[in-house]
């Protein structure tokens, strides 16, 4: 064996026969079909243009995998086959044209048109209407039984109903997941840290391929007849689209794309007309089907290997192909969020040129277990942003891992990542250049410092210009800077210097809005500016201490306690006061006309009658301070179910414990 092309092609076998292991037999694909289309195309060629080296055993000759031991085994009385696949327009006609030749039509061919459906092909066997079993496709002779996982599927009736219904009839037909189900279940999944689904198809045939039904039934499922295959004592039309309504009429769902066309330019309007339309359908296609519709015509046609001669799949450009990750770029938003980038080797995806695709954020790197180096399938639906959907095959050993930075890029403050909430963001919100014309603008506005004139278009201009960095900058301008910037003369320069200089007198609370701190609106700022007084105090309280604030809880503490965290963050506040903003002091508000005046109260464990946050408020309504922690001032402790280390310590310090209908009493006694 010493023909190069001979080699070249037993390599290819080899390799195909492997792939069809992994993705038939396994579910476990380690290409992209995209990149197993172009192997098996390659061996065809080969195999076309050289026929002495064509074997029976050839897997372009053979339809799918095998079985899998853990099922049993069942033989299809009538093969499950293939289809022959074409590309484009120029090979369709030459199936169309081969076609009519072959039958010696002179008029035009009638075709029933399908989706090519996603998923993976099944037989459903009824006798007298009962459905008796269910297989895979298998490798086409021997498939899989999986009766009982088949019958957890909603929409496959367990019994045809209607008139005519044969005394044997095997149906062939799709499982697929829809494309909704798979993006719930997906969400759910990585919600769990469960792994995660790459397609649709893949989800089908590991869902449906597994020894526990009660898996396959919490998976959601769905089935599209496409065929008939065993069939006795029936009479049925002799056009394969009315055999589809027919199977509608008993029950079975088929697609509702089906339709009759005739000839090429029919079959090439409605590849259009469904290319335009697979996004919006309910479940994934990579192409049509087109078969001679007229059944006597079929059977004339007949087979060859492991495909019908009368039908033939026309793909459409693939949505998914195959490349590797060279390394994750960590990038800024306006707002601070941290978006992890994937650099990757460019590659042809979907009709354009995809190098680089958003990984989103740090749960999705870890629901993709990917890491820098490997090779990863890239996905992209017409018209939706490149993703990255999964990896394949193994880690290199050379594989890196991909860390999140603890640290702002682009400023080098720290990236906080509140527990729960998926996005991480820079804190360094007045400092960061990223953040600048975001920050700088929120901080003019007319709620926060309300500087006439410096809207979205100017501070843009100031920051492009390099007149200004952060807020503070603001109050270093001179009217000549201004002028001669786009359409600004000296009267306009002039007003806005005056409006900076005025919006110098501010209150407590406005400065702390325009501070842009995370989550402080308007109520929030007034509220920590009537609590705290001073800027020196609200900079030292602790989470604790936060969270007595009225509307404050848990995480507002948070975002604050970071922002004052951030050197930087503080130097621009220093700045600020340098040159001059300033606001009243503030006093005390007298609260002690109020019931609870000056109690300080602790909520812990659960309640059952109300939400804490309820609690929190009604309370504070009453004038009590709710703390977060016990200590010696705490005046008493509402203890719900399951209290625990908060309640222990309120019992050593002899602290006085309600529980929530004593707090319920207590509400309702001092509302009326
Ligand atoms: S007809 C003898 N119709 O595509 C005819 N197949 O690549 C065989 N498929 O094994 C199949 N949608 O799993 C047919 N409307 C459709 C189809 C369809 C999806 C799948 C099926 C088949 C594979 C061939």
């Amino acid at each position: 064996m010493s023909n190069p092309v001979e080699q070249k092609i037993i390599a290819l076998r080899e390799q195909i026969k492997q792939h069809n292991k992994n993705y038939y037999t396994y579910d476990k694909p380690v290409i992209t079909d995209s990149e197993y289309d172009r192997l098996l195309g390659q061996l065809k060629q080969l195999e076309n243009d050289y026929p002495q080296f064509l074997t029976t055993d050839s897997p372009s000759q053979k339809v799918g995998g095998t079985v899998l031991d853990k099922f049993i085994k069942v033989q299809h009385e009538v093969p499950m086959l293939s289809l022959d696949n074409v590309f484009n327009s120029e090979d369709l006609a030459d199936f169309v044209e081969r076609v009519n030749k072959r039958l010696s039509l002179t008029t035009e061919l009638t075709f029933c048109a399908e989706p090519k459906l996603d998923g993976l092909a099944i037989s459903l066997l009824y006798q007298k209407g009962y459905l008796i079993r269910a297989a895979t496709r298998g490798d086409g002779n021997i498939g899989e039984d999986v009766t009982n996982n088949v019958k957890t599927i909603q929409n496959i009736p367990h019994i045809l109903t209607g008139k005519n219904i044969p005394d044997v009839i095997e149906i062939r037909g799709e499982v697929v997941m829809p494309m909704d189900a798979f993006k719930q279940y997906n969400l759910i999944a990585a919600k769990n840290g469960d792994k995660c689904f790459v397609n649709p198809r893949n989800a089908a045939a590991g869902s449906l391929r597994q020894l526990d039904s009660k898996i396959t039934a919490n998976r959601p499922l769905a089935f599209y007849s496409y065929g008939i295959g065993l069939i006795k004592n029936a009479d049925l039309p002799n056009s394969h689209y009315q055999r589809l309504l027919q199977l509608k009429q008993w029950g079975l769902p088929v697609t509702n794309e089906i339709k009759i066309k005739t000839g090429l330019q029919g079959c090439l309007d409605y590849y259009q007309f469904l290319l335009a339309a697979r996004d919006t359908l309910p479940y994934e296609i990579d192409g049509i089907v087109y078969k001679v519709d007229d059944i006597s015509l079929q059977q004339q046609l007949g087979f060859i290997s492991r495909a019908p001669r009368w039908a033939i799949a026309h793909k459409f450009p693939a949505q998914e192909e195959q490349t590797r990750l060279l390394d994750v770029e960590f990038q800024v938003g306006r707002t601070g969020a941290i978006t992890p980038v994937a650099i990757l080797e460019p590659v042809f995806v979907g009709g354009v040129n995809i190098s680089r695709a958003s990984l989103h954020n740090n749960d999705e790197i870890q629901r993709l277990g990917i890491k820098i180096g490997d090779t990863v399938v890239v996905r992209r639906a017409a018209d939706v942003i490149p993703q990255i959907s999964g990896s394949l095959s193994e880690h290199s050993p050379s594989a890196k891992p991909i860390i999140f930075p603890t640290h702002c890029p682009v400023c080098h403050s720290e990236i906080e990542r509140i527990e729960g909430e998926a996005v991480a963001r820079c804190s360094g919100g007045l400092y960061c250049a990223a953040q600048r014309k975001e920050a700088i603008q929120y901080f003019a506005s007319r709620k926060a410092m309300n500087i006439d004139g410096l809207g979205e278009k100017v501070v843009d201009l100031l920051v492009d210009e390099n007149l200004i960095n952060t807020p503070a900058d603001l109050f270093l301008l001179k009217a000549e800077q201004l002028i001669g910037l786009d359409r600004m003369g000296p009267k306009k320069a002039e007003n806005i210097i005056n409006a900076i200089n005025k919006s110098k007198k501010t209150s407590f609370a406005k400065f702390l809005l325009a501070l842009g701190i995370r989550e402080v609106g308007e109520a929030t700022a007034r509220n920590l500016a009537e609590h705290f007084l001073t800027l020196d105090a609200l900079k030292k309280a602790n989470i604790d201490d936060l969270q007595e604030v009225d509307d404050v809880g848990e995480i507002v503490a948070k975002h604050v306690q970071y922002f004052f965290r951030q050197a930087h963050n503080l130097e621009v506040i220093d700045a600020l006061l340098e040159a001059g903003v300033q606001w009243p002091i503030l006093q005390a508000k007298q609260q002690h006309t109020l019931p609870l005046a000056n109690k300080t109260y602790v909520l812990t464990g659960t309640l059952s009658k109300m939400k804490r946050s309820e609690a929190k408020a009604s309370l504070q309504a009453l004038g009590a301070k709710v703390s977060g922690s016990v200590s010696s001032k705490t005046d008493t402790v509402v203890a719900g179910e399951a209290a625990g280390s908060k309640l222990i310590k309120a019992q050593d310090l002899k602290i006085n414990i309600i529980n929530e209908d004593e707090l319920i009493a207590l509400l309702e006694l001092y509302s009326k």
